[in-house]
């Protein structure tokens, strides 16, 4: 199939060095912020690209879960594919397309278990069913059938049938520190505007990169 005819030109917005803020968490925040008021869509579905020892990166979407002055926490199994790439090399990079605003993010850093306490205050806000499912789930591990999915979520059923789902061992957070963050916003003729962020001794130091 060839899609080479498939293109458009991004026109809605620009990006100035003089409209930046001085910290990206700040401009993030702006921007997040803005792709909400926009109703894009899942505007914090993220893409995570890992590489473990092998140095083959993986990529897949998951779920922004809030973000502070330390960086981008998202919530997995612990005993995951990305977990175990993670433990192996720690460096990651977070990606968000807003293409509602003809944007992107990318942030590069190190991803950071979070401490069981902060996991367990996120676990005890999730759904029961979410609860149950992370117990159920041995997540990226080959399963004979759906149905065996099925029979774990029944027996997890009756098992905290009576009260509150604890937290399981096997399952927790990522912080993602940023040490470099691009904002990238489309424009005609592909002449996009594009400013990376880079860690440095006085805080953050913000360059244009040509696109
Ligand atoms: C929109 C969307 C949101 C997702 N959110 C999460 C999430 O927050 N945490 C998670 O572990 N997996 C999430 N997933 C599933 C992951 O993409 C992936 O299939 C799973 O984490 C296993 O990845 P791994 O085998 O590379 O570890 C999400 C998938 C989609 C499409």
């Amino acid at each position: 199939m060839d899609v080479s005819d498939l293109r458009r030109e991004y026109r809605k917005s620009r990006l100035e060095r003089e409209s930046l803020r001085t910290d990206p968490l700040d401009q993030f925040e702006q921007w997040f912020s803005q792709a909400r008021e926009a109703e894009a869509p899942e505007p914090n579905a993220m893409c995570l690209a890992t590489a473990g020892a092998d140095q083959q990166p993986s990529a897949r979407t998951v779920l922004l879960k809030y973000f502070d002055r330390e960086g981008f926490v998202f919530f997995t199994n612990m005993e995951s594919e990305k977990a175990r790439q993670l433990s192996e090399n720690p460096r990651a990079a977070l990606h968000f397309y807003w293409q509602t605003l003809e944007r992107q993010v990318i942030i590069r850093g190190d991803a950071r278990p979070v401490t069981r306490k902060e996991a367990l205050a996120y676990f005890v806000k999730r759904p029961r069913g979410s609860q149950l499912g992370a117990w159920v789930s041995e997540q990226s591990r080959i399963v004979s059938s759906r149905s065996m999915l099925e029979m774990k979520l029944e027996e997890m059923k009756r098992r905290f049938a009576d009260g509150k789902i604890p937290l399981p061992s096997f399952w927790g957070g990522f912080r993602v520190v940023p040490r470099e963050v691009e904002f990238w916003q489309g424009r005609e003729n592909r002449l996009h505007d594009r400013f990376l962020f880079a860690r440095c001794e006085s805080g953050w130091s913000i360059e244009r990169l040509a696109p």
